[in-house]
């Protein structure tokens, strides 16, 4: 078995995880002493994985093969700059959160099983039309361009990752949401055959996200279907997932099946999991600890610098305004 001893900022899974889930895994492990064992050694990333890449992955897993590779690259919109390098694409795609496959990092193999082709997408709810239509006839009318997000983990890690996407407001044109609705639910596949996580007790399957109407036409909600100028691998959320840079890494849910307008505010995987711990805004705030470590500084993945971590992840200029004058709400976690 190998034993990976794991770096100071890397946190386990006992304080990453919500302590009513890991103790309930701890449990359900409990008759797996060497399965378990190898599991929770497992969570952080393998530390022959960070210093070489794991190539293998970046090949396998995209959105449907050569179709969807046809779509790529895509035209950069120049707006959204980094004040950081750009991570490693073999790191980007190796070390990932994707619960339904495990509650560790390293469950890119495991995502490769994934079926993507046919994907479809449900628009439900308040809106004029509910309707489906596949990930393709989607796609193909939506404005697609490239940006450069800052990407920061609850667990105070951070990368920076060329998305290739549109951007979630026209998704919403396209939607054609009544006014009334005031929020919108986004919510992942289900899928227990391949998925192993979504087998495991303990989670309330599926993953489910949401943001206010506001905050989901905002300028920097974007839907990512590509990375590093390809198809979305599997791992990363293929073939549609959510990229909300200026809160923290949860709310961007991955493979998403179904868009739905609600006028009540969805209650969401993690919140549902941990209320005191993963609310419905995280958005990111250096000053606001999680209630198990401090927010102050992130660890720019791959790069081994420990930076300031900065307010709404330093896209304050575009989103600080959505929340003027909202009171009595933990806008923070
Ligand atoms: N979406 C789903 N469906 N399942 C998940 O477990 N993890 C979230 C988010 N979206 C997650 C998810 C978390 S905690 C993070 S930090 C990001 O995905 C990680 O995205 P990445 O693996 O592409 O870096």
């Amino acid at each position: 078995m190998l034993i990976k001893r794991p770096k100071g900022w890397e946190i386990p899974e006992a304080q990453a995880t919500p302590e009513s889930v890991y103790l309930n895994r701890r449990h359900f492990m409990g008759g797996l002493a060497t399965a378990g064992a190898a599991l929770l050694a497992g969570c952080g990333p393998a530390e022959d994985a960070r210093a070489q890449g794991d190539g293998a992955s970046i090949s396998t897993g995209l959105t449907g093969g050569a179709e969807a590779e046809s779509l790529y690259p895509v035209p950069r919109n120049e707006t959204f700059v980094l004040d950081r390098e750009i991570t490693r694409e073999d790191l980007a795609t190796t070390y990932n959160n994707f619960y339904e496959f495990g509650s560790h990092k390293r469950i890119w193999r495991n995502a490769q099983n994934l079926p993507l082709t046919p994907w479809d997408v449900t628009i439900d709810g308040m809106v004029e039309q509910e309707r489906t239509i596949s990930f393709y006839d989607l796609v193909r009318q939506m404005p697609l361009e490239e940006r450069l997000y800052r990407h920061r983990c609850v667990e105070a890690w951070a990368m920076a990752v060329p998305w290739s996407g549109f951007p979630l407001k026209a998704l919403i044109d396209w939607a054609r949401p009544l006014s009334s609705a005031t929020y919108v639910r986004m919510e992942t596949f289900m899928n227990r055959q391949v998925a192993s996580g979504q087998r495991a007790p303990g989670y309330p399957w599926p993953y489910v996200e949401g943001l206010t109407m506001a905050e989901a036409v905002n300028d920097l909600a974007f839907i990512a279907t590509g990375i590093y100028g390809r198809a979305m691998p599997a791992q990363n959320g293929a073939p549609l997932r959510l990229a909300v840079p200026w809160k923290y890494g949860f709310k961007s849910i991955k493979s998403i099946v179904r868009f739905t307008f609600t006028d009540e505010r969805p209650l969401t995987f993690w919140e549902n999991v941990g209320p005191r711990e993963y609310g419905f805004w995280a958005n990111v705030n250096p000053e606001v600890p999680h209630r198990r470590w401090s927010q102050a500084t992130e660890e720019l993945f791959g790069v081994e610098a420990r930076v300031p971590t900065q307010l709404f992840n330093g896209y304050g200029e575009y989103v600080a305004h959505l929340y003027d004058g909202v009171t009595g709400e933990d806008l923070w976690h």
